[in-house]
């Protein structure tokens, strides 16, 4: 809905100790309208105009990980879940940040009504933010995912799988069935399609015996529709006597998961303590 040419105004931005580049425009204030690049404060996620600005800031701010609970930590790294009502600041800052490596979002001004989870590489200096995912309090399409982004100097390490499977962990936990909110971005999709793929084949290949698609969505709170395009897409179902039939020929599922590429980090399910939001 902007109505000025979106001109990708923030080249580079500088959080913790990365100098990162730009991918697309983000509708910061107009007073920093005339600005290349932005300092981000990596913990709170301020952002000002010049670098001293960041390091009087650095001096006085308290923050040592994201505003919120903690609601997993395994090894050396922390999940945060931050409620966009009582951090508001932080949760517009989180949204300018991920709009510039997000194409066609809509930016949401009304934090109030989503959750942030905010996953950190912890040392000791503090959690560093690696990556996050949104979500809304309450989701009439049964989302259970809005944006996510693993910052470019963490990708293709697999924490975007980490950050899928948590969203999957997140809604078995509420005993609902969760998808990604549509349109999901080339790199989006490629993510999906591989957690998808490898957590249903993997079912697949354990278990003995018929199973329905609606057994594995109960199983892996992965909505029906998604199992069937997933399954479609790698040629798994057949359609016999008016009835889905599923492949499970071992060598075939084998086949498919090679080419699904690696797991990623497992998220540890006994380390996640959380209730769902009421
Ligand atoms: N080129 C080709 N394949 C890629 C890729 C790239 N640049 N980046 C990710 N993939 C695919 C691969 O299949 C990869 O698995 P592999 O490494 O085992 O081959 C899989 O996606 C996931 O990799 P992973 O390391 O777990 O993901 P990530 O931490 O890089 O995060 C996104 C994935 C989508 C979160 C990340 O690319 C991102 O933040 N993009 C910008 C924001 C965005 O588009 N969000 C989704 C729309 S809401
Ligand atoms: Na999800």
């Amino acid at each position: 809905h902007e109505e000025f040419t979106k001109v990708k105004n923030i080249a580079t931005i500088e959080l913790g100790r990365y100098e990162i580049e730009t991918w697309y425009f983000s509708p910061f204030p107009p007073e920093y309208n005339d600005c290349t690049k932005l300092f981000f404060c990596e913990f709170c996620l301020n952002f000002m105009k010049r670098k001293e600005q960041l390091q009087r800031h650095m001096k006085k701010c308290d923050l040592k990980h994201p505003p919120g609970d903690e609601i997993y930590r395994s090894g050396t790294l922390s999940m945060f879940e931050v409620d966009g009502k009582k951090n508001k600041v932080y949760g517009q800052n989180l949204c300018y940040l991920a709009k510039l490596f997000l194409d066609h979002k809509t930016l949401y001004y009304d934090v109030d009504l989503f959750l942030f989870y905010v996953l950190c590489e912890c040392d000791d200096r503090g959690c560093h933010m690696v990556g996050y995912f949104s979500k809304e309090k309450h989701s009439e399409e049964s989302y259970n995912l809005a944006c996510i982004l693993t910052l470019p100097p963490y990708q293709r390490k697999g924490y975007g799988k980490f950050l899928i499977a948590f969203s999957y962990e997140l809604s078995k936990k509420e005993g609902k069935v969760g998808t990604p909110e549509r349109p999901l971005s080339d790199l989006g999709l490629l993510s999906y399609r591989g957690y998808w793929t490898r957590v249903l084949l993997d079912i697949l290949k354990k278990h003995k015996g018929n199973i329905s698609i609606k057994e594995l969505s109960d199983m892996t709170a992965i909505k029906a529709e998604d199992i069937l395009t997933t399954l479609q897409s790698l040629e798994l179902i057949q359609y016999r006597k008016g009835q889905h039939v599923i492949c499970a020929d071992p060598k075939v599922l084998d086949r498919h998961l090679k080419a699904a590429g690696r797991g990623g980090l497992d998220v540890d399910v006994c380390k996640l303590i959380w209730t769902p939001y009421k």
